[in-house]
């Protein structure tokens, strides 16, 4: 089926955690993993005591949790201080009357506080919901409304997109800061903190109660709450130690925000519940920041994008070997597909194999992954890790022999399996719909030798740079647009970017199509919903194609796009 199939890179990994993927499957027992948490004895458990306290308590104070720099900071967090600020910050929260179960908002840039928020957040039970700082108003507006959170946690900058007028439950306001001036309902941070004390009683939960919320794009409606729960820190532990091959020695740098699932699972969760030291790197991305940021932190294990490392490799191998990175001894990949140009460049240039990894954020962690022990056929995702299956299905859900495409799914249930979508049954039943089975809406095969490859999305939902987009959030937006009677978007492909978002758009009487007017209708976007929301294309349609109930067929526009057969056209309106 792929002509891709016949490349192999060799594993050279020999001491990796997971020496045979074949031998860690055969007998493979999750309840074997569970023994690592302490809940064995009390039957209670919480992800932040685990990641963080437990290592403080356990001779690892004075080790190093995160090396964190920006442009102008650079500051290493012990394990020690990480376990106070995060107990000050669960204090601050209690004060104000915030318990558990309550949702919490962050939204702010990455930097030591946003981790001592998070982690104070989940230690008192509350469950948190983590926001990219890229969001402007409406897309702040829909999470908030939506979970009804009480508490946000933010920073002056930040402060104007979030429209507390309009949102009764949003009971506090906490300033991240220098010589804030805390009006009604506002709370300095930074004042509260000095305060607060070192000492907190950690809300020792069930492990199905909340931990966080993740909001992420489908194709209709508004983005949905993507609920976890502390369980999912036996597959973030897990994972951790077998597929990014944590050990203690490392020191572990995930690209990713924790506005995106991957910046907290991988970039949060899994490598403090390896006793792992974590990099975190502020501001935007840079190839020499980043590089640098490898070579000052003697990075040996790396998580990206595709996206990312196809900037890198559009910098030049020249900026490469201006660094030393030779700490590194494990990459890998998340949230698009991979391509094999990539993977044969990384191998060059870094002398390493990027290991592609694939998982969602409803899935709350990896699934199918490429192993440090095992052999690499560039293009693919890899193999299910021990504990879980993954099979091909056809819309009936029955099993598909390999090399036959169809919906990827999962065998249910596993660790971190999301438990709801917020307000939502419905649409959480919709992933279950073939009874024993996680439908991902990703469309894939497999080939002889049980390796998967992703072939596309089954729905319409735009990656872009590894983010998640639904064309209804941008199409809502631009609606609101004076000049926009009507709005279809679609995932354009684009070669750095996986897809980038193009709108068709039909005009109101008395606009006429212009340059400017595109600009303007981007730029809207961009300012109202997120700026990697906004549509990068726009072309201007006389009328849009649409069925007789009125709905738009993103299928046809797609089609024009890619000048593809339009394919039935049978409920389309005249
Ligand atoms: C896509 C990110 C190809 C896929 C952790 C999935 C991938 C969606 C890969 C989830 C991969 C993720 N190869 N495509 N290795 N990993 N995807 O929720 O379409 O932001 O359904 O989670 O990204 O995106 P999400």
């Amino acid at each position: 089926m792929n002509n891709e199939q016949a490349e192999i890179i060799k594993a050279t990994a020999t001491d990796a955690n997971l020496r045979s993927y074949e031998e860690a499957r055969s007998g493979f027992d999750w309840t074997e993993v569970e023994k690592h948490f302490s809940w064995h004895a009390t039957g209670k458990v919480n992800m932040a005591y685990e990641a963080i306290d437990r290592h403080a308590e356990a001779g690892l104070r004075d080790k190093v949790a995160l090396y964190y720099s920006d442009a102008t900071r650079d500051e290493a967090v012990t394990y020690g201080k990480m376990k106070t600020s995060s107990n000050k910050f669960g204090n601050v929260l209690r004060r104000l009357g915030v318990k558990k179960g309550d949702r919490v908002f962050i939204f702010m840039p990455r930097t030591p506080e946003l981790y001592a928020a998070l982690l104070g957040t989940i230690k008192i039970g509350a469950i948190v919901g983590p926001l990219f700082e890229a969001f402007m108003e409406q897309a702040v507006r829909d999470r908030l409304e939506d979970s009804q959170a009480v508490a946000i946690v933010t920073t002056p900058e930040l402060l104007p997109r979030v429209p507390v007028k309009d949102l009764p439950h949003l009971k506090h306001v906490i300033l991240v800061g220098d010589n804030i001036q805390a009006g009604p309902g506002q709370v300095d941070f930074k004042g509260e903190m000095a305060q607060a004390s070192d000492e907190l009683a950690i809300e020792w939960v069930d492990r199905e109660d909340g931990l966080i919320l993740h909001y992420t794009s489908g194709s209709t409606g508004k983005p949905k709450g993507v609920f976890h729960v502390h369980n999912a820190m036996i597959q973030h532990y897990y994972t951790g130690k077998i597929v990014l091959d944590l050990k203690p020695g490392d020191v572990y740098w995930c690209t990713a925000d924790p506005g995106w699932v991957t910046g907290t699972s991988y970039g949060v969760f899994a490598p403090w519940l390896n006793g792992a030291t974590n990099v975190v790197r502020g501001g935007r991305f840079k190839p020499q920041d980043w590089y640098s940021t490898i070579e000052k932190n003697k990075v040996t294990v790396w998580y990206s994008a595709p996206t990312s490392f196809r900037m890198l490799m559009s910098a030049g191998d020249e900026t490469v070997e201006q660094f030393d990175l030779s700490s590194l001894r494990h990459v890998l990949s998340v949230g698009e597909p991979l391509n094999p140009e990539v993977v044969r460049w990384g191998l060059k240039v870094y002398n390493q194999r990027i290991h592609d990894t694939w998982w969602m954020t409803e899935t709350g962690g990896q699934l199918i992954c490429n192993y440090p022990s095992m052999d690499i056929r560039p293009g693919s995702m890899g193999k299910p890790i021990p504990g879980t299956e993954a099979a091909i299905l056809d819309d009936n859900g029955n099993v598909l022999p390999p090399n036959r495409m169809g919906n990827l799914a999962i065998k249910t249930p596993w660790p971190s399996m999301m438990r709801k979508i917020w307000n939502n049954p419905a649409k959480y039943e919709e992933y279950f719909r073939l009874t024993g089975w996680y439908v991902s809406g990703d469309s894939a095969y497999m080939d002889e030798d049980g390796y998967f490859w992703f072939q596309g999305r089954v729905d319409d939902v735009i990656n872009t740079s590894g983010e998640r987009v639904g064309p209804f959030e941008v199409e809502s937006k631009l609606v609101e647009h004076p000049a926009v009677a009507e709005a279809g978007v679609i995932g354009k492909p684009d070669p750095l970017r996986g897809e980038i978002i193009k709108a068709f758009i039909s005009l109101r009487v008395g606009f006429e199509p212009s340059d400017e007017l595109k600009a303007d209708i981007a730029k809207f976007v961009k300012e109202g919903l997120a700026a990697h929301a906004a549509p990068r294309e726009i072309e201007f349609k006389d009328k849009l194609p649409k069925t007789r109930s009125g709905k738009i067929m993103r299928r046809v526009l797609k089609a024009w796009e890619l000048g593809l057969p339009t394919g039935d056209l049978s409920t389309i309106e005249d």
